[in-house]
């Protein structure tokens, strides 16, 4: 089971919406950096499989609940689009690893690249005047947040288990 659905079932609907996101950035950069490390293809490939499904959860996460109280709330449109863009250009190279193997000639310059594309992302969304300060400063409901983002991705992580039995 990815470590991610393990942590928001334990502690989830104690952190607030904030907190809950910085720790999927967190796994999802291990796991970036254990790729750039891993030489056999299955350990690869298990690998970008755990991070093209934690990055699709997560994004689902911030585009139906999160960036949406963002813009009600801060009303600011250029840092909500260029997340949403950057959210779309991830997705695109997420469904092209989806579609290959590890055997691919391009695979390893796909999972490179979606890190780095991530590794720009993450830093947008965290750094002092980012999305989420913005966030805070706003006066956001990050504890009720938190709780919508649990309870989703619980149900996200429910739904993937029955896809994969
Ligand atoms: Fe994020
Ligand atoms: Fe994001």
């Amino acid at each position: 089971m990815p470590i991610a659905s393990r942590t928001s079932k334990a502690t989830g609907r104690h952190r607030d919406a904030v907190t809950l996101l910085k720790s999927d950035h967190q796994q999802v950069k291990a796991w970036f950096a254990q790729f750039t490390k891993a030489t056999d293809q299955v350990r690869q490939g298990t690998l970008a499989r755990d991070i093209c499904h934690a990055l699709r959860v997560h994004t689902t996460l911030e585009e139906e609940i999160f960036y949406p109280a963002f813009l009600e709330s801060t009303g600011n449109k250029a840092v909500h689009h260029e997340a949403e863009v950057e959210h779309q250009a991830a997705e695109r190279l997420i469904a092209e690893i989806e579609d290959s193997t590890p055997a691919d000639d391009f695979f390893t310059a796909r999972v490179n690249v979606l890190g780095e594309l991530i590794k720009h992302h993450v830093r947008e969304e965290e750094k002092p005047a980012g999305l989420f300060a913005k966030a805070r400063k706003a006066g956001m409901d990050l504890k009720g947040l938190g709780a919508q983002l649990a309870e989703r991705k619980s149900q996200l992580e429910a739904e993937r288990r029955e896809e994969a039995a």
